[in-house]
């Protein structure tokens, strides 16, 4: 079973509750959203790997860590997942940008899938999938599930917010992924929304509705 890391850093949680405010317009939920992607990134790469390198300095030589090769993918899902993108390569700008898009059916719920771009390596990257949501599971579920079709094996979720209901269906079918997540939320309502949540992530980082 997957492990599920709930973010509890006291920033985090503020510009969460930012977020989740009516009132707070495009400009400013767009901007709290790259923040808390790049306070996110940090949790989540905290157990990369390091290794030992020589390095000199101006004053001596001495040995010190760098990161161990592992390369690193980013893969939003569309379109709300966009707004994850640069906070986390303002952590790590050598990560490589895979593209997901998916859209969820108003009346099934169930995920449609319509376009998907990888880097030509993606199968040797550790891949975080980035989506502020987690409601029914179905987008998460569908998006690790391209990437390993492709070979992709070493996957990781980072969701803003989660609803109980969506993070057990991610454990469910792909109990290798663990699961970043800056809050759990109560539930979903009738129309697979988040409750309290904060209504529609993509309308609001685009201002489409
Ligand atoms: C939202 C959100 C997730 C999905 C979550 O996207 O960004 O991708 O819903 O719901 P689920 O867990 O029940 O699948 P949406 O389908 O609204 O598309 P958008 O990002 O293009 O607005
Ligand atoms: N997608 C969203 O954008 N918000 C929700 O609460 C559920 C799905």
């Amino acid at each position: 079973m997957s492990t599920v890391h709930v973010m509890d850093h006291p920033l985090i949680q503020h510009k969460i509750s930012l977020m989740r405010d009516k009132d707070t317009g495009s400009k400013d939920f767009r901007e709290l959203l790259r923040e808390i992607a790049m306070l996110m990134g940090y949790e989540v790469t905290r157990d990369l790997p390091l290794t030992d390198v020589e390095i000199e300095t101006p004053i001596c030589k001495g040995t010190f860590k760098v990161l161990a090769g592992r390369k690193l993918g980013i893969v939003p899902i569309l379109r709300a997942g966009l707004g994850m993108v640069d906070g986390f390569l303002s952590l790590v700008p050598a990560a490589k940008v895979g593209h997901i898009g998916l859209y969820r059916d108003p009346e099934t719920l169930k995920p449609v899938e319509y376009y998907c771009k990888l880097p030509a390596d993606a199968e040797e990257r550790m891949l975080i999938v980035v989506d502020p949501m987690l409601a029914t599971g179905g987008s998460a579920v569908a998006g690790i599930q391209f990437l390993k079709d492709r070979g992709c094996t070493n996957i990781r979720l980072m969701c803003l917010i989660g609803a109980p209901e969506g993070i057990a269906e991610v454990q469910k079918q792909h109990p290798d992924v663990d699961i970043y997540i800056g809050t759990v939320d109560e539930k979903l309502n009738d129309h697979g929304y988040i409750v309290p949540g904060l209504g529609d992530a993509g309308d609001r980082i685009f201002g489409t509705k």
